[in-house]
């Protein structure tokens, strides 16, 4: 028999153990809000220029704020580990801080997914929907929204094109030499300018449902002076048809969010050429309830909030390799770009 005493401590101790886990969400929250002020005010921007550091009245004068609020953004800025402390009281960006959080071409980018999991379309619009369960779509949520979903899917468009497509046996010389691309679900065209510029001899269609995504992948085509070889249509993915037209057709972080995942992988197969892949780059859930006690998965459920308001949610890489395999796709293979990022490809 346990001894009163002992199980008095036993339980002591376990109330400190949660009480320390549920204390460490409060310290992520902080950690998010001290980066959200650190990057829309240009903080962690201005101190990276200065790798010498900087005192925090330097900064106040330098970005015009209170010096006692910059002094209290810099302490927990440190406390958060975005920054370090060097001599005389200065600061200085903690390693690889400056390509993580700002430098949007860095593969490994997580200044978006940062910023947009404070944007009120995530976790506000969710609770005030959460008793009524009305859902939302793309075209009732603003342009920053979209361009800040935008600035979230580069870096996967960074680590695709060409890295990942070049994963893909034979595509990288077919497109090279001169493809017929379709991107489903093109969004604000980050992608169709970055597949145009890196295969120049090919030509794309950029298909997506939204119009005022395409208006805005519309002008990033103009501004790159890509429209003699990039096109956009507007159609939801479940209607759009094409018969054997592309040598390759990929979905950026959005197969997941098909309204018929199997309407659409028919469309895409149709579409493709015989020998035509098709690559999914998408972000892959756990399978099982048990796997979401990651870091990446904590992300991902953070992630699976939008989700539901748009009616949908993240799904588990199987799912897309089942659903290639249902529809005769051949050759189907996958692999991690990153713990957020896995590529699913299959041939026709
Ligand atoms: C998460 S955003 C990604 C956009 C882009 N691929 C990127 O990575 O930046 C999802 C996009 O898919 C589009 N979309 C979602 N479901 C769709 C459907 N069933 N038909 C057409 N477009 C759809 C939305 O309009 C939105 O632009």
């Amino acid at each position: 028999m346990t001894e009163p005493g002992k199980k008095t401590e036993e339980m002591q101790q376990g109330i400190q153990q949660q009480a320390g886990k549920l204390l460490s969400q409060v310290a992520g929250y902080v950690g998010l809000r001290t980066i959200d002020i650190g990057l829309r005010f240009g903080l962690l921007d201005e101190i990276a220029r200065r790798p010498e550091g900087i005192t925090t009245e330097a900064l106040a004068t330098k970005k015009g704020l209170d010096p006692f609020y910059a002094h209290v953004w810099c302490r927990s800025a440190y406390a958060s580990e975005l920054l370090e402390l060097g001599e005389n009281q200065t600061y200085r960006l903690a390693p690889f801080v400056d390509k993580l959080l700002l430098d949007q071409g860095f593969p490994g980018y997580i200044g978006g997914i940062s910023s947009i999991m404070m944007e009120p379309e995530i976790f506000d619009q969710f609770a005030e929907k959460l008793h009524s369960g009305e859902r939302t779509w793309w075209d009732q949520c603003s342009t920053s929204f979209i361009q800040m979903v935008s600035n979230t899917g580069r870096p996967f468009y960074t680590r695709l094109i060409p890295g990942g497509l070049s994963k893909v046996p034979l595509l990288p010389d077919r497109l090279a030499k001169g493809g017929r691309i379709l991107e489903l679900a093109c969004g604000a065209g980050i992608g169709l300018v970055r597949l145009a510029q890196t295969y120049p001899q090919s030509t794309i269609t950029g298909v997506d449902g939204d119009a005022s995504s395409l208006e805005i992948a519309k002008e990033a085509i103009r501004q790159g002076g890509l429209d003699t070889r990039v096109s956009l249509v507007q159609s939801t993915l479940e209607e759009f048809s094409a018969s054997d037209e592309f040598d390759v057709a990929i979905i950026n972080i959005s197969m997941h969010e098909c309204r018929d995942l199997e309407k659409v992988t028919s469309n895409v197969r149709s579409a493709l050429k015989p020998g035509g892949y098709f690559v999914i780059s998408d972000i892959p859930f756990p399978a099982s309830t048990e796997g979401c006690r990651t870091v990446p998965a904590r992300v991902m459920s953070g992630i699976q909030f939008f989700e539901a308001l748009i009616d949908d949610q993240l799904l588990p890489t199987q799912a897309y390799v089942d659903v290639l395999s249902k529809h005769d796709f051949r050759n189907i293979e996958n692999f991690e770009l990153t713990p957020l990022h896995v590529v699913i490809y299959g041939q026709k």
